[in-house]
């Protein structure tokens, strides 16, 4: 990527605004008069414009968890040639069967750094994951490090919503709905099948994607915390109308149902001069999470971080949550304050956007990642441990780190990529060992 992309890139970043609002129905038009009023399907639609609907939940679904938006685009998206496969690369999709679910606790360090010309999507790594893609139903983990910018070509993914977590490094997201910018620290919302291009801000980019195969990420139900708190509904951006009106070949890599398929457009897919609806991309700071914790002993669940969940058939049980470890106030009296030793029916993947995580002292990396499948034993280190149980309990923050979960409701499978890797940290049950006996009678 030339630095006059990454300057074109930055450029378009530092200018955008934004609508607000986790779920809200909102409205933009790139062009006064673009938008249809008072019907979403006019005999004509304004400005010469095809009127489309993009559908992310069946038509039926209850009012309450309905998404789907309206879009008045130059071309309709069914104009294009036929789709073809296309490499894979590294990226998989559930059911994964190369290798078997694995009781072991796994650690990697971040992804080694791409060969030069590798985009986003090039740049995709498949962890692992579970459910079954065809079933809409589980998730996978991918890991991204790109170092070129997408140009003159575009990314959709049938296969489940896209929730990117970066890193290392800006991202410019263009998108059918407009462009949104997430650094380090916000995370990006994609709908399932919703066109965007990545561009890179920062000439490298590293982070985490969880794709959610099941029910749309919603916000979680607060019970007796009440109407505010955890990630405020408003603390969500969409965008506003931006489109590309480019005659031109375009490639849209198109992942359905665990592979990639290429098509190349004559014009861009980046098309849509105004929408309305539900169903958009959003990006969120994470610092903008009101963390909420105990005020007298012991630590609540960390159920208690839920920044956005997939939910289930079951009530409670997430298909996945996406939780946040971000900086707070410590002050539990008579309390071990760090994340408690556990066995967990659900399994944790957990990544590191920056500085440490307060239950590992080493080892756990900004990039890196660890895997607690179903019921395997985990918690503190300890060095973490003995630190922990000795120490004065005044109040404490903790603000050097930025972690998170995604959190399952079945076992990750791991791809035998992921299990073979060099990345793949050796030894690392080794964190727990040391953890000596102090029973007494
Ligand atoms: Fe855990």
């Amino acid at each position: 990527m030339s630095d006059t992309g990454n300057e074109q890139a930055r450029k378009a970043a530092e200018a955008l605004s934004y609508s607000t609002g986790f779920g809200n129905e909102h409205s933009s038009e790139a062009v006064p008069g673009a938008l249809p009023h008072g019907r979403n399907t006019p005999q004509r639609a304004p400005l010469g414009l095809y009127a489309e609907q993009l559908s992310g939940t069946a038509f039926t679904e209850p009012r309450h968890s309905n998404r789907r938006s309206w879009l008045y685009r130059i071309r309709p998206s069914a104009a294009h040639p036929p789709f073809t496969r296309a490499d894979n690369g590294a990226l998989g999709a559930a059911p994964f069967t190369d290798s078997v679910p694995d009781p072991n606790r796994l650690r990697w360090n971040p992804l080694p750094d791409p060969a030069e010309g590798t985009d986003f999507v090039a740049g995709l790594w498949t962890l692992g994951g579970n459910g079954d893609v065809a079933q809409r139903t589980g998730m996978a983990v991918h890991l991204y490090a790109a170092n070129t910018s997408m140009t003159d070509r575009v990314f959709s993914d049938a296969d489940g919503e896209l929730l990117i977590v970066p890193e290392r490094g800006g991202l410019l997201l263009r998108t059918e709905f407009g462009l949104l910018r997430a650094d380090p620290g916000h995370v990006a919302l994609i709908p399932r099948g919703v066109r965007f291009r990545v561009e890179l801000l920062d000439g490298f980019a590293r982070g985490y994607v969880c794709e959610n195969y099941g029910q749309p990420f919603r916000l979680p139900d607060l019970g007796p915390i009440g109407a505010n708190g955890l990630a405020n509904a408003r603390d969500f951006l969409a965008p506003v109308a931006a489109y590309e009106d480019v005659e031109g070949p375009v490639e849209v890599v198109n992942k359905f149902c665990g592979n990639l398929w290429t098509a190349t457009y004559d014009h861009s897919p980046l098309d849509v001069v105004a929408w309305h609806g539900n169903l958009v991309p959003y990006v969120y700071d994470l610092r903008r999470f009101n963390v909420i914790g105990t005020i007298s002993y012991d630590h609540p669940d960390p159920s208690i971080f839920t920044v956005l969940t997939s939910p289930s058939d079951t009530p409670g049980l997430a298909g996945v949550d996406f939780v946040v470890f971000a900086p707070r106030w410590l002050v539990g009296e008579d309390t071990f304050r760090p994340p408690y030793f556990h066995r967990n029916v659900m399994s944790e993947y957990m990544g590191l956007i920056e500085g440490a995580y307060d239950a590992k002292a080493e080892g756990f990396l900004p990039g890196g990642g660890s895997l607690h499948n179903m019921m395997s034993a985990h918690g503190p280190d300890r060095a973490t441990f003995d630190k922990a149980s000795a120490a004065e309990l005044r109040p404490q923050k903790v603000d050097d780190g930025l972690a998170f979960m995604f959190e399952t409701r079945w076992p990750i499978t791991t791809t035998a990529r992921a299990r073979t890797a060099d990345h793949l940290q050796a030894g690392y049950d080794g964190v727990w060992q040391g953890l000596e006996r102090h029973y007494r009678r």
